[in-house]
């Protein structure tokens, strides 16, 4: 394989007098006496690597000065120390090789700034913006820390299905998976014909088979795309969504929250330390304050809460809430930012529900009106986290079950590992596109994932 030399690389080893060789796309050129001061970004950094072409580059005149935003290309030339400002270091070319023009006619990127919603419209080369080109990056370094923080915790990782035929949530927002095509769904049982004999869908959690391998293999997680067909046209709610969610054996509610809290914890320290540059400009453009908040969560403890002790504090706010806040609602996002912005200007672990409001699995308190939950509540999002202690009694979740009207005979499975060696377990869901929100400070969920799908939109 050609090793390829990034720019990221070069702005962090200046290694100058050397002759180097880049490929990437012009941001800008501007032209001034003899020469062409050109911007090439590689995707590797958000900084732009400044290359100098002169008039003795043999295709200066019928190239160089024909590039425009967007053309593609491959430079070599020395690294020199700048003597302008706005860089350290510049590269004076003795080669250039256009790979690919791009018209200025039509191409869509100009320099000045575009709005994000305009940008969505362009998921395919929004990408090479500054924002979401740092977005990508903020994206991929926290789920290389996510893998990385599971692995040194000793957690196997394993891949569960997207196609399945549980409805972990109990929601009802699965997408059906059907091999027939619209006319042949049809009579009491129109998927027996079907492709797997019974109705399938896209996996809304993979919580219900992490759940078995926790129970073989002790502490697992699992980090793939979800979906749910879900009609929420918010900026936190997408169709199809990443979402990390460990399981462990021989742990209750209390161990749940501390791997929870050390997972979030860790991902700050390394979005911190690995992401400077890019946070750097979040800061700047996006989200004033961004650096200090992560920082805050990095070090200071999260807070704790029951659900009756927030419904108090919500209840003796002196806030007009939209929802009217009584024991036994599910917090609303106005409610869940109200507890972390205002009330503890921190991540909040709200704990014990009403067992109503939560899905079948989640184990019974001694009360008899609240289960073993835990969402983690975070400023300018709400809800981040949503987890539980698992209901490990084998008669207390078929009696909840069957509550729930799950056909217990398709969920044979699920109890029988509570009939064979059933041990306590726990575990929670991060929204991955959420986390990345969180960190970057970007206002709307679609602009944190290269494709969203919305209702009524995937465009490519
Ligand atoms: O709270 P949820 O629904 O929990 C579960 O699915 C559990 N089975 C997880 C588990 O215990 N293993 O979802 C978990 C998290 C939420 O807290 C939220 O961050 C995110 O997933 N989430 C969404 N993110 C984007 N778009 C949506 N439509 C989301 N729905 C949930
Ligand atoms: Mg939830």
């Amino acid at each position: 394989m050609q090793k390829t030399i990034r720019i990221g690389d070069i702005l962090r080893r200046q290694p100058v007098g050397e002759t180097i060789e880049i490929s990437g796309w012009v941001r800008t050129r501007r032209d001034s006496g003899g020469l062409s001061f050109l911007e090439i970004n590689d995707g590797s950094c958000l900084a732009n690597l400044q290359v100098i072409a002169d008039d003795r580059l043999a295709n200066y005149e019928s190239e160089v000065k024909r590039l425009t935003t967007g053309c593609s290309l491959r430079v070599r030339g020395q690294l020199v120390a700048s003597p302008a400002k706005g860089q350290a270091v510049e590269v004076q070319l003795e080669a250039l090789t256009v790979i690919g023009w791009a018209d200025p006619e039509t191409y869509p990127l100009q320099k000045k700034r575009h709005s994000f919603e305009y940008l969505r419209s362009l998921a395919h080369l929004r990408s090479r913006t500054n924002a979401l080109g740092a977005v990508a990056r903020v994206r991929s370094a926290l789920s290389f820390a996510v893998h990385r923080f599971f692995h040194e915790q000793g957690f196997l990782q394993v891949h569960t299905p997207v196609i399945t035929t549980s409805d972990c949530e109990g929601a009802g927002e699965m997408f059906t998976v059907t091999a027939l095509e619209p006319g042949q769904l049809q009579g009491t049982e129109p998927f027996a014909a079907d492709f797997f004999g019974r109705r399938a869908g896209l996996t809304v959690s993979g919580q219900l088979q992490a759940e078995i391998f926790a129970l073989s293999h002790g502490r697992v997680y699992t980090f793939g795309p979800t979906f749910r067909a879900e009609h929420s046209n918010t900026s936190r709610h997408l169709a199809e969504f990443w979402m990390v969610e460990p399981e462990m054996a021989f742990c209750d509610l209390a161990g749940n929250m501390e791997v929870a809290e050390a997972m979030i914890k860790s991902l700050m320290a390394t979005a911190l330390s690995d992401c400077a540059e890019d946070l750097e400009l979040f800061e700047q453009f996006i989200a004033k304050g961004l650096l200090e908040k992560l920082a805050q969560v990095r070090d200071r403890p999260f807070v704790h809460l029951t659900y009756t002790e927030a419904i108090a504090v919500l209840e003796q706010s002196a806030r007009e809430f939209a929802f009217p806040v009584q024991w036994g609602i599910d917090l609303q996002a106005e409610h869940e930012r109200y507890l972390c912005e205002e009330v503890a200007k921190a991540p909040v672990i709200v704990t014990n529900y009403p067992k109503q409001i939560k899905p079948f699995y989640m184990r019974l308190d001694d009360d008899g009106r609240t289960v073993a939950a835990m969402d983690i509540l975070v400023p300018g999002i709400g809800e981040l986290v949503g987890g539980s202690q698992r209901e490990e009694r084998h008669e207390l979740l078929a009696a909840r079950m069957a509550a729930a009207g799950l056909d217990l005979a398709q969920y044979g499975w699920y109890l029988d590992l509570r009939r064979y060696g059933s041990v306590p377990h726990a575990g929670f869901g991060l929204g991955f596109e959420r986390l990345v929100q969180f960190v970057t400070g970007m206002q709307n969920i679609r602009d944190v994932i290269g494709f969203p799908r919305t209702p009524g939109s995937a465009p490519c």
